[in-house]
């Protein structure tokens, strides 16, 4: 039994901020649960959370609009975000984004299962792959409905110049199984597999580094979960007893608390533990993502951090139509959000001082 469980979120860049909410509400059916923003460095970026129904772990993907940076895809990433749908789904995909003039593959085969891999308007990667088994509840918006909605990750497909090295970190580190070679895709599972326990690797040796940093267009990093601070601690002592001596402290992320490794290969591995009231701890869990939230050792500065943050407008069909679910999943029923829990075992975050924005453009 490993130690981490399955995929917690998966962050990337995005470009602009309002093409990133369009395109992941409205083409894609996400549910915008979050609106908050960076929480480290010295410019205020938004960081964007979208998922499923029910705001779960396994289905959130957070981005960074960070348009004033070009980002450089290539190896040692993440390339590409793969989510499940019913089977025979791909073919409502195939046409849905043809319809929309998105840039897509059209249907693929890896493993046995069809794909669809398609490109955000930024240049990033995301995929819809059939699965009947997951039974996760999806959002659904006019287009989308519930029979070919999107359930949650399946998992990333991580690009890398060579596969020993990243595979045995996955295996011996995080408690993977290697589980097949299809093609240059080579899957890695958990706890028997699927949906949310599955990351893939690509191998491609000739292709060149991409950037490490924050950078429009390309991926930053994979969450996996490991329950609890208990947790995260036991992973960064595993870390260190096999040799990955670069395994960061553990961070407070509001939502989660998170400690980061990179790596053999370049690839980014954060794991996270969600804090008490997870995404529902500062606004009514059927409100979520309606306003921009900041942690309170930045609230002083809202008005400051405003004026560098491209305004945004919601979708009117962000907002929740499905009440039922999300009373029964998420832990503060009722919109009380839950008493923070300090982190226990020596968070630490980096004091950040705002003299630049991202957006370019003041807040009216
Ligand atoms: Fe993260």
């Amino acid at each position: 039994m490993s130690l981490v469980s399955g995929i917690h979120h998966v962050t990337v860049c995005a470009s602009g901020a309002q093409e990133d909410v369009d395109f992941l509400t409205q083409v894609f059916g996400q549910r915008l649960i979050k609106q908050t923003i960076l929480f480290d460095g010295r410019y205020a970026h938004y960081h964007l959370y979208y998922s499923n129904a029910n705001a779960e772990p396994g289905s959130v993907y957070t981005t960074f609009p960070y348009k004033r940076v070009p980002g450089r895809p290539g190896s040692g990433q993440i390339q590409s975000t793969a989510y499940t749908v019913k089977k025979g789904a791909t073919k409502f995909w195939d046409e849905h984004l043809t319809h929309h003039k998105v840039k897509h593959g059209g249907i693929q085969e890896r493993f046995g299962q069809k794909f669809i891999r398609f490109s955000h308007p930024s240049g990033l990667q995301l995929e819809v792959i059939e699965d009947s088994a997951d039974d996760r509840k999806p959002w659904t918006v006019g287009e989308i409905s519930a029979d070919v909605a999107t359930h949650g990750f399946h998992g990333p497909v991580a690009s890398v110049r060579e596969i020993p090295e990243t595979e045995r970190f996955f295996v011996e580190a995080l408690g993977f199984k290697k589980t097949g070679v299809d093609g240059a895709y080579h899957r890695l599972e958990l706890n028997g597999g699927g949906a949310n326990k599955t990351v893939v690797l690509l191998h491609e040796p000739d292709r060149p580094s991409g950037s490490w940093g924050f950078g429009a267009g390309c991926g930053h990093h994979v969450a996996l979960d490991a329950g609890t601070d208990k947790g995260l601690a036991e992973q960064k002592g595993i870390y260190e007893e096999l040799g990955y001596t670069d395994c960061s402290e553990i961070k407070d992320r509001e939502y989660f608390h998170s400690i980061y490794c990179r790596c053999p290969g370049g690839i980014l591995v954060e794991c996270a533990a969600t804090a008490a009231g997870g995404f529902s701890r500062d606004e009514p869990s059927d409100a979520l993502g309606h306003k921009l939230l900041l942690p309170p050792w930045f609230e002083e500065r809202r008005a400051e951090i405003m004026t560098m943050l491209e305004p945004i407008t919601i979708p009117e069909n962000n907002f929740p139509v499905h009440l039922e679910a999300v009373a029964v999943k998420t832990a503060t029923p009722g919109g009380t959000p839950a008493a923070a829990e300090p982190v226990s075992t020596g968070a630490s975050r980096r004091q950040a001082v705002f003299i630049g924005g991202d957006g370019g453009q003041k807040k009216q």
